[in-house]
């Protein structure tokens, strides 16, 4: 489990999610964790099922522990009958207990109020504890087993969604690695398999076709990874979205591009041979229906400009005309292949889109090939604005491109609003979970609404579970804090509300944080 929980009780040091679980200091009676369930629920007869561990000094301690369930908002109504012996416990072995909500004075009313559930720690305790699992059975039917927000194996939402993909008549997207991530490989991680399988018809390699990949050294191209990639897709009738051909990031630029001594003139000539190689071999081996031709090559200053941080402004003269030769490249490389400018914060940075505008103005007036423009939308959940994204998105579709999401995530903290950090959310509870939902819903709803049938080129979140978003590395905005939960699936490959928000707007239901 690693979200939806936080810590309970007087002195309490508060939880920490690790490979096994969550885990508490049994430092005092009382003291414990607890997750959300929310109204209305009714647990009358439920029963609690949990998967506990505890560490030789709890077991030393000769403490107990209490599974229980309790009305949130000040009430003390709840079950607080139920008991787990210290000889029960094993030190390091997991066991599991269980708890019966039948308390005699049925005070709970869960109609109107959220229920916790959780487990505290009794009679002295000292060490640590870690809950491995929770399952909440109710006792109406089989079928109407929990919907904790908190990640488990065996306690999961379920956004009832057969297939994302079903829903669309448009690319349904998902980043996912190969080499680059021994993890969360789609080419050896089962749940990631299953889960792309489900929900996704397109792929974008999360890293393995940018440039350094691709074409580590002058000359030397190295496809093997990245063909896997793709034919692995191609199998399960998944297509993919090439992304990126020029991308300035410094880790990914080829050595022999940013060192480049020669001419602007054969600067260029390399971008192109660089463009018309990859889009030559994709367009041969087959599956590759689209290109982010060039990423981010606008600054975010105001009025904005074209980047002149970038080896490729720089090597090409001081000019930004290598991102024309780029997108003429890739369209005389293959006449079919849909070609994308993407970038970030276009969504909202007024002046970056109004800059973007204009070199597609001057791009159509001079015949350069682009078919669309890609929205990165790496966004958080009050910023920017759905009045932004869609006057923004609406601008492109004025000048009849397509647009396309192509790396959405919806992260839960803001590190750049102004009440930061004391406005930082470090439990992923149900109520943030929900709010997230509605946040999906109603950007899914704004590109819907704002970009005609036609002009679709998609949606693609940029990963598949919150343990695999890029938010979380060292170098993230979070300073390698685990604490964006940004996508559509928890740790374990369950389903988030965020899920059924999604599903919701593709169907055509309102956007609700219920
Ligand atoms: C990110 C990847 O997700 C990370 O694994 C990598 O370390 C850095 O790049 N905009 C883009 C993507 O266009 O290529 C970036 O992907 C995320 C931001």
């Amino acid at each position: 489990m690693t979200s939806g929980w936080r810590g309970n009780g007087n002195g309490n040091t508060g939880i920490t999610y690790n490979s096994d679980g969550v885990s508490f200091n049994a430092s005092g009676d009382d003291i414990g964790a607890v997750t959300d369930i929310a109204a209305p629920i009714q647990l009358e007869d439920a029963i609690i099922t949990m998967v506990v561990n505890v560490s030789s000094e709890f077991k030393a301690s000769g403490a107990n522990l209490q599974p229980f369930a309790q009305i949130k908002g000040g009430s003390w109504a709840g079950e607080w009958n139920c008991w787990a012996g210290n000889e029960l416990f094993t030190a390091g072995t997991d066991v599991t207990i269980t708890c019966t909500v039948a308390e005699a004075d049925k005070k709970f009313d869960q109609t109107a109020s959220d229920v916790q559930i959780g487990v505290q720690a009794k009679t002295s305790p000292t060490g640590v504890v870690t809950i491995k699992s929770v399952t909440v059975t109710l006792k109406q039917s089989a079928s109407s087993s929990s919907s904790v927000a908190s990640s488990s194996a065996t306690s999961v939402y379920s956004a009832n969604v057969n297939s994302l993909r079903e829903l669309a008549t448009f690319p349904i997207g998902a980043a996912v690695s190969n080499t680059d991530s021994p993890t969360y490989n789609i080419l050896t991680n089962a749940s990631e398999k299953t889960v792309v399988e489900k929900h996704f018809d397109q792929m974008t390699a999360g890293n393995i076709m940018k440039m350094s990949y691709l074409q580590p050294t002058q000359g030397n191209f190295s496809f093997t990874n990245a063909d896997a990639f793709v034919d692995y897709a191609v199998s399960k009738n998944i297509n993919i979205h090439g992304h990126a051909l020029l991308w300035h990031s410094d880790y990914q630029v080829p050595g022999f591009m940013k060192n480049w001594s020669g001419s602007a003139a054969d600067f260029i000539t390399a971008v192109e041979t660089h463009v018309s190689t990859i889009v030559d071999h994709y367009e041969a081996k087959g599956g590759v229906v689209s290109w982010d031709v060039v990423n981010e090559a606008l600054n975010d200053n105001s009025p904005s400009n074209f980047r002149t941080d970038s080896a490729f402004y720089t090597k090409s003269g001081n000019s930004a005309v290598y991102i024309e030769k780029a997108f003429q490249a890739a369209r005389a490389a293959n006449p079919n292949v849909t070609l994308y400018y993407n970038d970030y914060n276009i969504d909202q940075n007024n002046a970056k889109t109004t800059k973007l505008v204009e070199m597609l103005t001057d791009f159509q007036a001079r015949s350069i090939p682009i078919d669309g423009v890609g929205f990165q939308m790496h966004v958080f959940m009050d910023y920017p604005s759905i009045a932004s994204i869609s006057a923004a998105m609406k601008k492109v579709v004025d000048k009849g491109l397509k647009v396309k999401i192509t790396e959405l995530d919806v992260a839960v903290n803001n590190p750049y609003s102004g009440g930061w950090p004391g406005s930082k959310i470090s439990t992923f509870t149900q109520d943030v979970a929900l709010t997230q939902k509605k946040r999906y819903c109603e950007i899914v709803k704004a590109y819907l609404d704002t970009v005609p049938a036609n002009l679709r080129g998609g949606i693609t979140v940029w990963g598949t579970t919150d343990a695999s978003t890029w938010l979380t590395t060292a170098t993230s905005q979070y300073n390698g804090e685990a604490i964006a939960w940004p996508l559509l699936f928890d740790n374990n490959y369950n389903d988030k509300p965020a899920l059924r928000g999604f599903a919701d707007a593709l169907q055509g239901n309102t956007c609700t944080n219920l």
